[in-house]
């Protein structure tokens, strides 16, 4: 199948989704900072099913961003199946499913990561995207997921889902009941070159170029999904490619590009957005207790300049 995922060089680096994070501005630092795709934010289909208009508006993006892969998380096939054409009329291209998120609000409903528990719902939701849909369909996954007795693992799903046409998988090197700490599970991402002929993208904890050159090693994968290692450090990717390392001076004009993409996508809220993004930022900063103070009430593109400006 063509598909713009088979023109990318390896190893890929691509923005991995994170809700609240990976929205259109952010992409748009990212791609400009050397990110080779952008998956957006977990978006609802249900919420694209029933038209909710919040849930519409999470499908915007700038052309600049491109290629865009939206996220869709739930757990009904049949929602799948409009939300898949309306994210293709969207104009992304392409759409990601997620199977590994923990957020209690999401797998108290069934979906996220809880889906691993349940191959032959995971295989539905697949197919109904793929059967309405022309844009290449990708998969986030966990390691694995204990089931009472029964440990499903990433290997599983990927035996189980071996005749849909999914291109691409995004693992995720830890299991569920790990959540967000501790060790990666490298072997297992490697093992999954096995089951999979796609393009498989290694996730957790890469944090520098150390970290990202071990995962490549070690899991053998086509590329990495780059997560918190990004935040307040969107030009992650231009460091593992180039070498880039900003001075201070330099990362303030990323820092205002940045609010700047905020405002124009979002008015107001886009500021009220960008407080978290400026903590992170600074976060290396020395004697910034004051400054975190006051980066923490901005309300205007001038509050940020008028902060940053004795730094
Ligand atoms: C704040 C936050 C939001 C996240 N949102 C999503 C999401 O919307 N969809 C998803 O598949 N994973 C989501 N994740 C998981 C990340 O994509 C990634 O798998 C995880 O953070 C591990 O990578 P890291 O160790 O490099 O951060 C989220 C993680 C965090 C910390």
């Amino acid at each position: 199948m063509n598909s713009f995922w088979n023109n990318l060089e390896k190893p890929i680096y691509a923005l991995a989704p994170l809700a609240g994070i990976t929205n259109s501005p952010f992409r748009m630092v990212c791609k400009e900072y050397g990110a080779d795709v952008l998956y957006s934010e977990m978006t609802s289909a249900d919420g694209l099913h029933f038209k909710s208009k919040k849930t519409l508006a999470m499908l915007k993006f700038n052309k600049k961003e491109k290629p865009v892969v939206i996220q869709l998380f739930g757990k009904d096939p049949e929602k799948f199946k409009t939300a898949a054409k309306i994210v293709e009329e969207s104009g992304a291209d392409g759409i990601d499913i997620n199977f590994g998120c923990p957020a209690r609000k999401v797998v108290a409903h069934g979906g996220g990561v809880n889906l691993m528990k349940n191959l032959d719902l995971c295989y539905d939701i697949i197919k109904a995207t793929c059967d309405n849909t022309s844009l290449p369909v990708s998969i986030k996954i966990r390691t694995s997921i204990q089931d009472e007795d029964k440990k499903i693992t990433a290997l599983d799903f990927l035996k189980k889902i071996s005749d849909l046409p999914v291109q691409v998988v995004m693992i995720h090197g830890r299991s569920y009941e790990q959540g967000f700490k501790k060790e990666i599970d490298y072997k297992i991402i490697k093992k999954a070159r096995k089951y999979f002929k796609g393009i498989i993208l290694a996730n957790g904890g890469v944090v520098d170029s150390k970290s990202a050159k071990k995962t490549l090693r070690k899991t053998k994968a086509d590329g990495l999904g780059l997560a918190r290692g990004l935040f307040g450090k969107p030009w992650f990717f231009n460091e593992l490619k180039t070498g880039f390392n900003p001075d201070w001076p330099e990362i303030k004009k990323i820092i205002l590009k940045h609010a700047n993409y905020s405002y124009n996508a979002l008015g107001d809220h886009g500021i009220i957005e960008m407080r978290k993004h400026l903590l992170w930022y600074v976060k290396g900063l020395k004697n910034a207790k004051s400054l975190r103070k006051e980066l923490v009430k901005v309300e205007t593109i001038n509050d940020i300049k008028k902060a940053l400006k004795n730094t």
